[in-house]
This record gives C-alpha cells, structure tokens and sequence, in this order.
C-alpha cells in the first residue's frame, strides 16, 4: 500500500496551500463578518486551474485526479470553508454531472464554461419538504413537448445567485416515484426565476446561500440530463463524490482548528510553563491528531476508489460521516485549549467551529450517512 502522494498532488497541494494563507486568510474574517461574496478569490482559483480541476482537458479542464480535489478542498478549507464549498460544489456536482452524464452538446455549451471557471455551478436538490427525504420532490416539471415547464422552490442552494448554470431536480411524473424524477440544466437567468433573500447562515457565511423559486420556467428538452426519469439516480450519483468533497472540507477545517490550537499551545504559558507541557493540554493535541489522521485516511481512499473506477458511495459516507464528527470535535477542543480567546474573532477557531456545524447537516446529514453506510452493509 503506497501512502506517499505523486509528485502532481503534492505541486497541486502546495499551490492551494499557498493560495490560501496568502490571499484567503487576510480578508476571511471581514467576509465571514460581513457575509461578503469571495467574488475575486474565486477568480483566483479559476486562473490557477482549480475551478473544472477533475474535467477533462478535451472540455478546457485540468484532468486531475479525485485526490488532487480533496486535498485542494482540505487546503482551502483550513482558510476559509466557504471558498471551499462553493468549489466543492462547483466541481464535484455541477462538472462532474454534465460531464459524465450529459450530451456532447451540453458538455459544448456548459461544461466548457464552468470547467474555465467562467461561469460557477450550482446544483437544485433540497426544497422546503425535500431535505433528507430527497425522494419527495415537489418542484414540478411538466413534459410540454418540445420543452418542460418547472414551477416550485429549491432552498439552502449554495451559489443561487453568483452560479450561472444550475443543476435541477424535479418531478415530471409524482405517480412513479423516485423514477418520475428529471434533473434539467438551467440557464439561472431564465424568466421566471427569482431567489428569496441570502440566508445569515451561522457559518460559511461568505459563500452564496438562498432558496430559489420557479415559476413557469422554460426548459428545452435538450437540457434535460439522461434518459427520462434518470433524475433521482442522477442526483444520488452527484451526491455519491460530492460527500467526498464535503468530507475534504470538513477535515481542512478540523486541520486548520488543530494546527491554530498548537501553535497556541507552544506560545500561551500557564503556571510558568507553555500549557502544551500540561498533560491535559497534551492529550488533547494527542486524540485531535489521532481522530485528523484517521479521518484523512478515510477521505483519501474514498477519492482513491474513485479513481480507481471502484464503487466509492459507501466510502464517501464513511468519510463524510468521520470527518464531519472529527472537525465538530476538534474544533470545540481548539476553542476550548484557546479558552477565553478561543471565543473572540481574531484566533478563528470559533469561525472554524461554526463551520464545522455544517459539515454534519448539508450533502446529507450524519443520519443521512448513516442509512447509507447501513444499508450496503445489510447487503453484504
Ligand atoms: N447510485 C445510483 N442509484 C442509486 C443510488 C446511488 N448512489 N442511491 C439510490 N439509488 C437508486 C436506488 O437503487 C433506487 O433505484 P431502483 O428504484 O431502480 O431500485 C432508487 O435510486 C431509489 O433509491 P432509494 O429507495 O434508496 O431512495 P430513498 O428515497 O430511500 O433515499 C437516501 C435514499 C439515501 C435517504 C436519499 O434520499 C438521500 O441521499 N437523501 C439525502 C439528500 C442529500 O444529501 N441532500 C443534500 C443536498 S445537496 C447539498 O447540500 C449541496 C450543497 O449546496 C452543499
């Protein structure tokens, strides 16, 4: 087993790491303030090549691996998480969807854009009745013909406003269930969309999060994505790498909470000594450390399943399951080896600890994960 990263993995993680703690973390706190937008550090990262990372070269991208993704997401995460999950979101649901499920024309016309960068991804799953229970689609799309017709709300969509090419899911066809479900592509700018106010999010607060409405919103048929009624498979495949990337982020943020709190450790004193010669201190770092390797461990073989063309869903819950739990914790132990400190702004490991909240609830909860993992192991 060979634990070692290629030499293209390590340039790629050098270069997110350096991104980030050169240009995100000077203005993360002002943004996660303010709810303000990263509009230029997303450009940014379009010109370094990490927007459309994982896309073909034949569609404008960069061809890299999954585990190059992850270790791109964890990087960034440990700066700034919502640069993090718009990325995430941006390539491992909307450019990996059209790319290995649409036609060469919708790869044509929208893959291209979003593997540049150009243009940012969003995908429209959730809805207000639609959350775990993803099946329960109430967002229409009736069949007219030469086009569909979509009425009905999407929330909680990450890049509702600043994405331009959406991904839809949608009911054609309530009588069938999971398999009267259609995922369309849709111009965001398409008459009859308008989205509800940004949600003033407890964490993350600087990427872009609505509910978005449609009201006899115009599709094309051709912007359909599969044969009909492949939408619910569709969407549960996205999901299926998208966890990974969840995954990845949660770790950078359990790793940024974890290295803030060792540096604090060797620096603040107590008693007349640095507190990480306390043993209660120590320990701490000791099981942070421990639950971060594991997690990593977790994270990078479900990336590595994927590449290797194996089944990785039940991976990428395990992943997304430890690694959520993993950053929720240590970044309470970074807070509370910070103390009083760890409370205020300035040393982050609160932000960080808002962030990871997030990580347990979206791209399916912890239960969510679990029913997964369950399942494939009442199969075996
Ligand atoms: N790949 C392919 N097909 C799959 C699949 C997968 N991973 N998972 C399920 N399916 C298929 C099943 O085989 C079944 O097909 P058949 O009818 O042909 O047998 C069909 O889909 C229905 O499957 P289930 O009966 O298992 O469906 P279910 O209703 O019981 O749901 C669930 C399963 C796992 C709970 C699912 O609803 C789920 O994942 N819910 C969570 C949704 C979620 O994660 N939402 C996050 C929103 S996106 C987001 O957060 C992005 C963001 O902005 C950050």
């Amino acid at each position: 087993m060979n634990f070692e990263l290629t030499e293209e993995q390590k340039m790629i993680r050098d270069s997110a790491r350096d991104f980030a703690h050169r240009e995100l973390l000077t203005d993360v706190l002002e943004r996660d303030a303010n709810s303000i937008y990263p509009a230029k550090h997303i450009r940014r990262l379009a010109e370094l090549g990490f927007l459309g990372m994982n896309v073909s070269p034949e569609w404008g991208g960069g061809g890299m691996d999954n585990i190059s993704y992850a270790i791109a997401i964890e990087e960034i995460a440990k700066c700034d998480a919502s640069v993090a999950v718009i990325l995430a979101v941006h390539n491992s649901l909307a450019c990996y969807g059209i790319e290995h499920f649409g036609t060469k024309e919708q790869k044509e016309k929208y893959l291209r854009p979003l593997a540049t960068g150009e243009k940012i991804g969003a995908f429209l799953l959730s809805e207000p009745e639609a959350g775990s229970d993803a099946s329960s689609q109430r967002t229409t799309a009736i069949d007219k013909g030469d086009h569909y017709l979509i009425n009905g709300v999407k929330n909680w969509i990450t890049s509702a406003d600043k994405g331009s090419t959406y991904l839809v899911v949608a009911q054609t066809n309530p009588g069938i269930k999971t398999k009267g479900i259609n995922a369309f592509i849709v111009e965001r700018n398409s008459p009859g969309i308008t989205l509800g106010p940004h949600e003033d999010k407890m964490g993350m607060r600087s990427s872009d999060t609505h509910s978005v409405m449609f009201t006899d919103v115009v599709v094309p048929k051709e912007n359909r994505i599969g044969e009909d009624g492949f939408g619910f498979k569709f969407a549960m495949k996205l999901l299926e790498g998208g966890r990974t990337g969840i995954a990845a982020q949660a770790l950078g943020i359990a790793e940024g909470a974890y290295e803030r709190a060792l540096k604090y450790s060797k620096e603040r004193k107590s008693f007349g000594i640095e507190i990480i010669n306390h043993q209660a201190i120590a320990f701490k770092l000791a099981d942070m450390i421990t639950r971060i390797e594991a997690a990593k461990n977790l994270v990078y073989k479900a990336a590595w399943l994927k590449d290797n063309c194996q089944p990785y869903g039940t991976a990428s819950s395990m992943a997304k399951l430890y690694a959520a739990d993993t950053a929720m914790w240590v970044t309470t132990e970074a807070v509370q080896i910070h103390g009083g400190y760890g409370y205020v702004k300035e040393y982050h490991v609160e932000r960080l600890m808002r962030e990871a909240k997030l990580t347990q609830i979206y791209e399916g909860t912890a239960e969510i994960q679990r029913i997964v993992i369950a399942r494939a192991v009442c199969k075996e």
